[in-house]
């Protein structure tokens, strides 16, 4: 394990939707699967880490030998995040997080009556840009999903979570994005460099943004 490149570095990973509670039995959520969280664990593993992966609902196992700390909502996300940042050395993004949130979950299941029912959200607490303003914070690494306009979109995310690397991912892509087993990535490097990867399966992936962080951090 000692000449592994990664031997001694501590990282956290976030994968995985949330689910944001509307009543006991609804919610509001998305399609990610964990799985290219999960290929993100597996890999820095690989390479010596010790890894803590914070996982949203997901059907996806993970081997033993991560600490593996499951979680539902973006607050109970951004609280075990929290907990354990301050000593690790690499942290990746990539869970899917609800930006909002039902403003007041009812206490029973919500019964049908009127035609139409309005649900008022409120924001959530953005992780990601909250380690970014950390004073003392890891290498840090985080996705973007986008639909349109997808440079522009991740370089403005880029900035403003101040990530040293940002990973863009795009659902105009085919085999791109939630639930498929492949992915088709662009780098964002700190400097505005951008550098643009061909559709791969989703360790490959991992293994590209792995390789490129052990470049920049080892
Ligand atoms: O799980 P899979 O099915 O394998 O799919 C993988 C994936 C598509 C979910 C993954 O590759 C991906 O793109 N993850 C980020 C999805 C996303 O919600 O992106 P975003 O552009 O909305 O968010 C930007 C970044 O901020 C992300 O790093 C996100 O984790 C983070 N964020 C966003 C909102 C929030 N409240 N807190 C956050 O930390």
């Amino acid at each position: 394990l000692k000449n592994k490149p990664l031997y001694g570095k501590k990282c956290l990973i976030t994968a995985g939707p949330t689910y944001e509670a509307i009543d006991p039995v609804r919610f509001i959520g998305n399609h990610s699967s964990g799985k290219m969280g999960s290929e993100l664990a597996h890999q820095l593993l690989d390479q010596g880490a010790e890894v803590t992966l914070v996982m949203g609902p997901s059907q996806v196992t993970t081997s033993s030998s991560i600490n593996r700390l499951d979680v539902k909502s973006a607050q109970e996300m951004y609280d075990a995040v929290h907990e354990h940042i301050s000593d690790q050395d690499i942290a990746i993004f990539s869970a899917a997080v609800a930006d909002y949130r039902p403003a007041n979950p009812a206490d029973s299941k919500i019964k049908k009556s009127e035609d139409t029912l309005s649900l008022e959200l409120v924001k959530n607490p953005d992780i990601l840009a909250s380690v970014g303003a950390l004073q003392h914070r890891p290498f840090l690494v985080g996705f973007a999903l986008e639909t349109n306009d997808e440079l522009e979109h991740a370089f403005a995310k880029a900035k403003k979570k101040n990530t040293d690397l940002l990973i863009l991912n795009s659902m105009r892509d085919k085999g791109a994005g939630f639930g498929t087993d492949t992915n088709k990535i662009t780098m964002i490097h700190r400097s505005g460099e951008h550098q643009e990867f061909a559709l791969k399966s989703k360790a490959d992936v991992a293994k590209d943004i792995v390789n490129e962080i052990i470049k920049q951090v080892v």
